[in-house]
């Protein structure tokens, strides 16, 4: 490409004695070079920052407005190592040159639509300032989501997951990436198409914002299912005793999410060796986070599951199964610790709930979970 770039200037510049002062002058002076770059050969770079080019295009300046602001779909054409690399990126300057307030970014992993939307959108209503969210389904879904809906142009660009395969700790590497190129969001949130919220926006704002602990479940288990699916060929890297399990559901700040996309030593290491039956989702994130990051980490999750009944799957809730008394003890029947403090609020949401409890749920909210 240089040397494309070269011989474009050199014509500019032939006939002119000054042009031979202005390469050599390139070549002594990158920032100029670079201007030339885009002003003379924006179509040599398709991938050059696309602001600038835009802005160069549309004869505007460049504002810290159209930095910042994200566009309005989620849908962008950056490949997937030039998107990680974008939202790796941390300012030094800590304190945010603009008004800001502080996002929480809902991240939804699902096959197609998100089954309980209406209950989302309840949930979701007369928050606007305070959220963002993020969709990541199957490629070969392809059903519209209507304009009203806070869905509506909220996918990402998708790749194919299989349950169980490696390559779903890549949808939620990708999920954290796009969600990272918004700088308001603070927290970040997966939940699953079956997830439910179990109580109102304000509540697990808050609880998410102040807490001084992220949410990454993580535990030493032994026997198959957890010990076993360690493989001795990830050391020196992870040996036996760092080896964790947990749920895939997260809840997280930005300096982890930051972490976690630019982690480029742990990510190919499970990639490799934590294939098919070691359900890298489980593995992935406790193991790394319990080895960088323990100190920050409270070891739990914040999404509530029902495995009592054994088996590979947990426990899918019908619409009988959703009554005032089964979710007051989903937000209420538990202590566990938040910022040094006992509470008995130590789960904000819960899956698996199916499309059949929707009407149930909506119906319970406004009283339960004191949705407005
Ligand atoms: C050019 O900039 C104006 C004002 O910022 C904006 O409304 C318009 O959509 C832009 N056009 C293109 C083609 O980017
Ligand atoms: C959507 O996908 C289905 C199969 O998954 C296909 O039959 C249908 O033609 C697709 N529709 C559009 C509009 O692409
Ligand atoms: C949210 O729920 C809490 C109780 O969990 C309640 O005190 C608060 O008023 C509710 N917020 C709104 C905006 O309704
Ligand atoms: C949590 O932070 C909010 C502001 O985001 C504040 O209004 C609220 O009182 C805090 N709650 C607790 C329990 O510290
Ligand atoms: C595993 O690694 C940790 C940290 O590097 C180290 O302290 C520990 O001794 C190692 N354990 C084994 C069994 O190698
Ligand atoms: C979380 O687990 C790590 C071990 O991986 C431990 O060192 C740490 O103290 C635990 N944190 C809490 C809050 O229990």
């Amino acid at each position: 490409m240089f040397s494309f770039f070269f011989s474009h200037v050199l014509v500019f510049a032939s006939g002119l004695l000054i042009g031979i002062t202005l390469i050599t002058f390139s070549f002594k002076n990158l920032s100029l070079n670079f201007q030339f770059h885009q002003l003379f050969l924006p179509s040599l770079s398709p991938h050059s920052d696309p602001i600038l080019i835009s802005a160069l295009n549309n004869q505007t300046k460049v504002t810290i407005h159209s930095i910042l602001r994200p566009t309005k779909a989620a849908m962008h054409d950056m490949t997937e190592e030039e998107l990680l690399w974008r939202a790796s990126m941390v300012p030094m300057i800590k304190e945010l040159p603009y008004n800001h307030t502080p996002k929480v970014a809902f991240m939804f992993l699902t096959k197609g639509s998100v089954l309980l939307a209406p209950l989302w959108e309840r949930f979701f209503k007369g928050n606007e300032a305070f959220y963002s969210i993020y969709v990541h389904s199957l490629p070969s879904f392809n059903d519209t989501v209507p304009q009203t809906s806070v869905f509506h142009g909220r996918r990402i660009p998708s790749k194919e997951v299989r349950w169980g395969d490696f390559n779903i700790v890549g949808a939620e590497r990708r999920l954290l990436a796009n969600a990272l190129l918004d700088f308001s969001n603070q927290h970040f949130v997966l939940l699953s198409e079956s997830c439910i919220p179990l109580f109102n926006f304000s509540t697990i704002y808050n609880y998410l914002m102040n807490s001084t602990k992220t949410f990454v479940e993580a535990y030493d288990m032994p026997g198959a299912v957890g010990r076993g699916r360690y493989s001795p060929r990830m050391r020196p890297l992870v040996n036996l005793s760092q080896w964790k399990k947990g749920s895939q559901w997260f809840q997280i700040d930005r300096a982890l999410a930051i972490d976690i996309v630019s982690d480029q030593q742990y990510f190919p290491l499970f990639n490799k060796y934590c294939k098919n039956r070691c359900y890298g989702d489980e593995h992935y994130l406790p193991t790394f986070v319990s080895i960088r990051f323990w100190k920050r980490n409270s070891n739990r999750t914040l999404t509530f599951v029902d495995w009592s009944r054994g088996g590979a799957h947990p426990a899918r809730f019908m619409r009988q199964h959703v009554t005032v008394d089964f979710l007051k003890r989903l937000r209420h029947g538990r202590t566990c610790l938040y910022n040094g403090k006992t509470t008995n609020i130590c789960h904000l949401f819960a899956r698996k709930f199916m499309p059949q409890a929707l009407d149930r749920l909506l119906r319970f909210a406004p009283r339960i979970m004191q949705f407005n």
